[in-house]
């Protein structure tokens, strides 16, 4: 495996739904690139095709699901790999976790045996070799006792644990890329935010590149190098986390900049988002967004804005009809 590649690189990915009602495209056109020990966010409200891109990647819609486009990882294309080459990467090189623990733990299997058992599988370790290193990466997330605690049944733990198991059950094999799909969402706040320094440890300490998705912008600003906003299965902004979370020049991203809760003023928000999540099946005819925003203008119901360089933000991507200047004289607005 040659190191000259980018570790994933992501082409006009689309993912199609076949419906009783026709095709419904609920990925569209996405590209981006994440180098070794990267954080990428991908943002956007619920609906707007975050899971679904990632399931694409990793040869796991549902079947009457199908993606196009190309994705590489190490160089290799994913889309066109065989089911079992693409099985050995999914155990090996890359991780999924996900917003239950449940989905990916065994309730009926101590942690030690579902953690050696991958060990086992996919490393070749004995017993033994399996369970030192399982209690190490349990120490690693930082479940005291682990020795002990390691032949306790998932249920045993509380909810903020039992992710930290799901996190070490993904670092078991060492994997190139974790895609962590809204981990902390159904976490309260204080637990959400040790799940997050947690996993910006495990990037700094093992330079695993991570792929996180989330609904909550507030979320990316302390880890993503850069980030990704989807709405309806479309890219609306993209840039540096820096780019996006204080120069914000899509209206929908300051929509969700919006509303993030203010930490220091508790429980005091901003302005929501008007009006509900997109409907795939339904969205509009222009601007996927343009029944929500506030700062619609005639064409945008008609011509969907192409994605393009922002003037005067090197490297920032946008979708949107107004000019970015528009968008931050009205940050600088409302944003604190
Ligand atoms: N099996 C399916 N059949 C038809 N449409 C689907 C299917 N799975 C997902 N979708 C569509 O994909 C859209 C995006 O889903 P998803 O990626 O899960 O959104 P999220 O951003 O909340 O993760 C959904 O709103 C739905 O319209
Ligand atoms: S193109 Fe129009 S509707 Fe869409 S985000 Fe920009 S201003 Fe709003
Ligand atoms: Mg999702």
């Amino acid at each position: 495996m040659t190191n000259t590649h980018k570790l994933l690189e992501v082409d006009d990915l689309s993912v199609k739904f076949k419906t009783p009602d026709g095709d419904v495209t609920a990925v569209n056109g996405l590209s981006f690139d994440l180098e070794r020990g990267q954080t990428f966010g991908i943002v956007g409200e619920s609906g707007s095709g975050k899971s679904q891109s990632m399931l694409a990647i990793m040869g796991l819609l549902a079947s009457n699901g199908y993606a196009t486009g190309r994705v590489r990882f190490n160089g290799q294309d994913l889309l066109a790999m065989k089911p079992d080459a693409l099985n050995r990467i999914r155990g090996n090189r890359v991780a999924m976790i996900f917003q239950d623990p449940m989905t990916s733990l065994n309730p009926y299997l101590t942690v030690e045996r579902q953690m050696t058992e991958v060990l086992e599988l996919h490393k070749g370790l004995t017993r033994k070799s399996a369970l030192s290193l399982a209690i190490a990466t349990l120490e690693q997330v930082r479940i005291p006792d682990a020795a002990r605690r390691i032949r306790m049944y998932p249920h045993e733990f509380s909810g903020g644990m039992r992710q930290r198991i799901m996190i070490a059950m993904a670092l078991l094999c060492q994997p190139d890329l974790l895609i962590a799909d809204e981990p902390t969402t159904a976490l309260d706040v204080t637990v959400q935010a040790q799940t997050m320094t947690l996993l910006r440890d495990l990037q700094r300490d093992f330079g695993t590149a991570i792929v996180l998705i989330t609904h909550d912008l507030g979320v990316v600003a302390g880890i993503c190098d850069k980030v990704m906003v989807l709405y309806g299965g479309r890219i609306m902004e993209q840039g540096t986390a820096e780019n996006i979370f204080y120069e914000p020049t899509h209206p929908y991203t300051l929509g969700l900049l919006g509303a993030v809760p203010k930490l220091d003023h508790e429980g005091e928000r901003l302005v929501a988002i008007p009006g509900v999540p997109p409907n795939m099946a339904r969205l509009p005819a222009g601007c996927p967004f343009s029944e929500r925003c506030t700062f619609a203008m005639e064409r945008c119901t008609t011509d969907r804005p192409p994605l393009e360089l922002a003037a005067g933000h090197p490297g920032v991507l946008r979708a949107c009809h107004k000019a970015p200047g528009e968008i931050e004289a009205k940050a600088q607005e409302v944003l604190p």
